[in-house]
């Protein structure tokens, strides 16, 4: 094989999502993902569910990746995996597996930051233009909300972050008070689209410099549900997409409102959004109308803005074209610092 030409396996296994991507160089190969329904019915993950699905679902989405990618594992030549942030059980699983799979193969192991990995998914090629650095990443899933300063692959500064609650979590908590199913974030996204944004105006919460709230804003969401449930108790059946058009058009408000002043103190106006919360199609409008005022955008497609291995393989080919190796000694962190 081409010396040049590196074929890097990478496992996402951070929280409930087992994933494995086959990336040749920065081209995706293959980026499978095997989701798991069973926390639907807790309103949230389970921990221990989780680690258990991903001990089950491992083997066969890298079997699948391969097979997808039309390669065998012996064509490899690195092997990625997720270090954390996450549920060190789910972690453990993904880790585990990488670390035996490139001791087998005897090749390099790339260990990769979870946030690392939704900010350099724009580096995939998809044959569309990459942003330039420095840019600002706007990181919003189920366990973050970060503004970051990037002004290389592997220099990133966390310049805003959430003091509570992530942006992810203000949707799905919201969602649950409305009896939405886990995550219910995907299903205000579609329920909003038919509904009245200004109908319920909830508040914006107040945070210092660049940091975000929701803890407020989730209570507020509860209060409002309670007492107007009690005056009718067939409100939210009545006014479902109206309360979810209000509380997606105040989380977006909430986000972009810190977003405006980061781009306003460090003058760069290269904005790129990743993270589960970033397939919202609110989210992904608001970002693109800034166009108008001249910054430059950037919204990864659907496949790599939930969590996926993809993200994590892109952010290995930066490490492994500098010669890295992170050895056997490396361990899962599940609160890893960026
Ligand atoms: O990045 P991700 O897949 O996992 C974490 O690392 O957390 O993000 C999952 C989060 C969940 O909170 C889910 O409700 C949210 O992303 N999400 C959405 C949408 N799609 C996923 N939130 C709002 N609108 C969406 N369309
Ligand atoms: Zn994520």
């Amino acid at each position: 094989m081409d010396a040049k030409i590196s074929l890097i396996l990478a496992i996402e296994s951070s929280c409930d999502d087992t994933a494995c991507a086959i990336l040749k160089n920065d081209q995706v190969l293959s980026n499978v993902v095997a989701g798991q329904e069973i926390h639907t019915q807790y309103g949230g993950v389970v921990p221990e569910l989780a680690s258990r699905a991903h001990q089950s679902h491992i083997v066969p989405v890298v079997d699948q990746a391969l097979k997808k990618a039309g390669i065998t594992k012996k064509d490899l030549t690195a092997i990625a995996f997720t270090r954390g942030p996450g549920l060190m059980g789910s972690l453990l699983v993904g880790s585990s597996f990488a670390k035996s799979l490139a001791l087998s193969l005897d090749i390099p192991l790339i260990d990769v930051h979870h946030m690392h990995g939704h900010i350099l998914a724009h580096f995939i090629d998809i044959g569309l233009e990459r942003p330039q650095f420095p840019f600002l990443a706007v990181t919003i899933s189920g366990g973050h909300t970060q503004i970051v300063k990037v002004t290389d692959y592997h220099e990133m500064e966390v310049i805003g972050t959430t003091q509570d609650d992530a942006i992810g979590e203000a949707f799905d908590k919201s969602g649950k008070m409305l009896g939405l199913g886990y995550p219910a974030g995907p299903q205000i996204d579609q329920l909003a689209k038919q509904g009245d944004p200004k109908k319920f105006p909830f508040p914006v919460p107040k945070a210092p410099g660049l940091n975000y709230s929701f803890s407020g804003f989730k209570t507020a969401v509860l209060y409002f549900i309670q007492r107007e449930v009690k005056k009718n108790p067939n409100f939210i059946n009545e006014n479902l997409v109206d309360i979810c058009a209000s509380i997606q058009y105040t989380l977006i408000k909430i986000l972009f409102q810190k977003v405006e002043k980061a781009v306003k103190q460090t003058g760069i106006k290269t904005v790129a959004i990743g993270g589960g919360v970033s397939a919202n199609s609110g989210i992904r409008e608001q970002l693109k109308s800034y166009e108008n005022i001249g910054w430059n955008t950037f919204i990864p497609p659907f496949e790599y803005t939930t969590d996926n291995a993809a993200m994590i393989g892109i952010s290995a080919y930066f490490k492994y074209l500098e010669g890295y190796n992170a050895g056997m000694d490396v361990t899962a962190s599940p609160r890893i610092q960026m």
